[in-house]
């Protein structure tokens, strides 16, 4: 058989939840050539029916032996202590990992991965790839493109996060929060009608664990090891699509129809920018599509080189599942 009739098999971990749905979704629509498909999830789901491609699969436990029926690929979408447990065996088993938890994301023999941005730190893995944070993969889409260009100086990211983004259970704490006896199940406070500048857990410097993910994160993409790099993260309540404000400060000099006409002609871009119009990114309309929404790009008049825009992207798609995808179609396309 040559590489190009070559069928794989492809396990997805966490397939029950929030992001192992969408994914479940990318994989119909991306048709790649993948022959088996087994679908993971805790004990918890285990013997659920799932329809994929019109055919009919059972929901398996995950367990130490799972991958010893030999798999190529694993997207992971499971919690941080199911990868940092079971990436390693499935590596070990010859199968690669994309994992969308943190687990591994600043591990240095593990490559951190936007294909848009840095596909050639794909073939350095070791059988396991981390998916970086939902927030930081939109972010560095645009910024790569103006850090080749005209060298970023500094950073300042506030973002506007989604309730998917927080899994089912921040779902429920917005879909149900106004229900009387309701009882949170995610965040510290409610969603409903409020804005929460807490995202994960808080640390000893003040910042939340999401604003330290984004900052290295977006540092280890960028090749950028001491990029300077700060960030407010917030969760408002919106069910799907996270926006973001990124104020950029560049060495150079820069000439502003030129900046737009190179975002606009980027990959995985699409630039929304009509004031005039109303028209710039918003959630709703990012939610469903694989691309960054970027507008409301303007100069900021208060320092030498820099701009402000408005990006959004549809969390759980770019933000992971698709992102995931993404990463093992070019892994097919590279042995092909
Ligand atoms: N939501 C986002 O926007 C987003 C973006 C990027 C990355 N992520 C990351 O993706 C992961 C999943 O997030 P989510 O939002 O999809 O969460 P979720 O809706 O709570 O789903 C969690 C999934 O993991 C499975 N799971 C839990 N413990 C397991 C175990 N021990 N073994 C096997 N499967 C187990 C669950 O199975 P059961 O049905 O049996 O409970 C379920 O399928 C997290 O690491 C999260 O940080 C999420």
């Amino acid at each position: 058989m040559n590489a190009k009739e070559r069928k794989y098999k492809l396990a997805l971990v966490g397939a029950t939840g929030v992001v192992g749905k969408v994914a479940r979704d990318v994989l119909e629509e991306k048709n790649l050539p993948i022959s088996e498909y087994v679908f993971f999830s805790s004990a918890k789901s285990a013997g659920k029916k799932i329809i994929f491609q019109e055919k009919e699969y059972t929901v398996r436990e995950l367990k130490e032996d799972s991958f010893d029926e030999g798999f190529d690929f694993a997207i992971f979408s499971a919690g941080g202590e199911t990868s940092k447990k079971f990436a390693p065996i499935a590596a070990s088993k010859g199968c690669v990992v994309v994992d969308n938890s943190s687990a591994w994301r600043m591990d240095k023999d593990v490559p951190l991965v936007v294909p848009e941005v840095n596909s050639e730190e794909i073939k350095k893995n070791h059988g396991i790839i981390a998916n970086p944070n939902c927030s930081t993969i939109q972010a560095v889409v645009p910024l790569k493109v103006l850090d080749d260009k005209y060298k970023i100086k500094r950073v300042v990211y506030s973002t506007y996060q989604a309730v998917s983004g927080a899994g089912i259970k921040g779902i429920r704490d917005l879909e149900d929060g106004a229900n009387t006896d309701y009882k949170l199940q995610k965040f510290a406070h409610p969603i409903i009608n409020n804005c929460l500048p807490h995202i994960d857990v808080f640390l000893d410097n003040g910042y939340t664990k999401e604003e330290e993910k984004m900052i290295n994160e977006t540092r280890k993409i960028l090749n950028r090891p001491n990029l300077p790099v700060t960030a407010t993260t917030v969760r408002v309540p919106v069910i799907n699509s996270h926006s973001e404000s990124i104020n950029v400060e560049f060495e150079n000099k820069f000439d502003m129809d030129e900046l737009i006409e190179l975002l606009k002609n980027s990959k995985g871009i699409i630039v929304q920018d009509n004031p005039a119009s109303s028209v710039y990114p918003l959630a709703t309309e990012a939610s469903g599509h694989d691309e960054v929404f970027v507008g409301r790009i303007r100069r900021d008049y208060s320092i030498e080189n820099g701009i402000n825009m408005w990006v959004v992207a549809d969390n759980l798609r770019k933000g992971a599942a698709s992102n995931a995808i993404q990463i093992v179609e070019k892994m097919i396309d590279e042995k092909s």
